[in-house]
């Protein structure tokens, strides 16, 4: 039986290809909320990455943005895909996507696979082995100056109607770091951590999907993950503060700022 990253691996590439080969060209795009986009792009390299999974564990359960699943609670293991994470962003052809698929053993993310198909960025890790971008290991930054970070966050769709619109957030932390970017990826802004691009990342209203990869990639290239309060991340939880372990303390202690 194929090892579970090369099953993560094999899926990200054949959704990757689909992603890469209609990036270009014209979508169908349905509206899931106000400016929450899905196209035939989303469900097309959804129906690869399951196919492929299934193949080899048809019991596996499957945790997916655009289908349903039913959970096997008696299931020990888990995969969650995000099919194209930044959909935004492929409408629009600003190349920050990727595919996002995470294995999860007992609720702990143990396989991460994060591949932007058009910029050739391919991250991936395993529990207890190291994180690679294209190969190649990667560690967290070093930089300990909170002033001196470079951060990312993203906002909610629902915002006009979610008090947790980040916006409050964006403005204490603006104040206090060199610079803060909304590249509209979840996934590839934990990856970005990961290799030491962002010194941190925070987010809000986000689903498993989006960080159970990334979080794996992130932990495996020495960085850190909490919530805000600082406790434990599961990838269930609606707050997520990522960084490279130095500057996590300063972050969490803006991000509990109030005017
Ligand atoms: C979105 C992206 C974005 C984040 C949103 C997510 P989608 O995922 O990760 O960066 O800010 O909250 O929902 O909808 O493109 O898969
Ligand atoms: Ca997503
Ligand atoms: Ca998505």
């Amino acid at each position: 039986m194929k090892e579970y990253l090369d099953i993560a691996l094999e899926a990200g590439a054949k959704a990757g290809e689909i992603i890469r080969e209609n990036f270009h060209k014209k979508k169908l795009i349905d509206y899931k909320g106000r400016i929450n986009l899905v196209t035939n792009v989303d469900r097309e390299a959804e129906k690869v990455v399951i196919e492929t999974i299934k193949n080899y564990y048809p019991k596996h359960n499957i945790l997916t943005e655009e289908t349903e699943y039913a959970q096997d609670p008696d299931q020990e293991y888990c995969w969650v895909i995000d099919p194209l994470d930044g959909t935004t962003n492929y409408v629009h052809g600003f190349p920050f996507v990727c595919v996002s698929i995470a294995l999860q053993r007992n609720g702990k993310s143990i396989v991460g696979v994060v591949y932007n198909p058009i910029l050739h960025e391919l991250f991936h890790a395993e529990k207890g082995k190291c994180s690679f971008r294209n190969n190649e290991p990667v560690s967290v930054s070093g930089n300990a100056d909170f002033s001196k970070s470079l951060l990312a966050t993203g906002f909610p769709y629902d915002m006009l109607n979610d008090e947790r619109n980040n916006i409050q957030n964006f403005a204490q932390v603006i104040k206090n770091c060199r610079g803060i970017r909304r590249p509209g990826s979840a996934a590839i802004d934990i990856c970005y951590v990961a290799c030491g691009v962002f010194d941190g990342y925070w987010e809000l209203e986000l689903y498993p999907w989006d960080t159970a990869a990334g979080i794996v990639i992130l932990d495996e290239a020495g960085g850190k993950v909490s919530k805000f309060d600082g406790s434990e991340f599961s990838i269930f939880d609606k707050e997520i503060v990522a960084s490279n372990g130095k500057v996590h303390e300063e972050l969490l202690k803006v991000l509990n700022l109030r005017d």
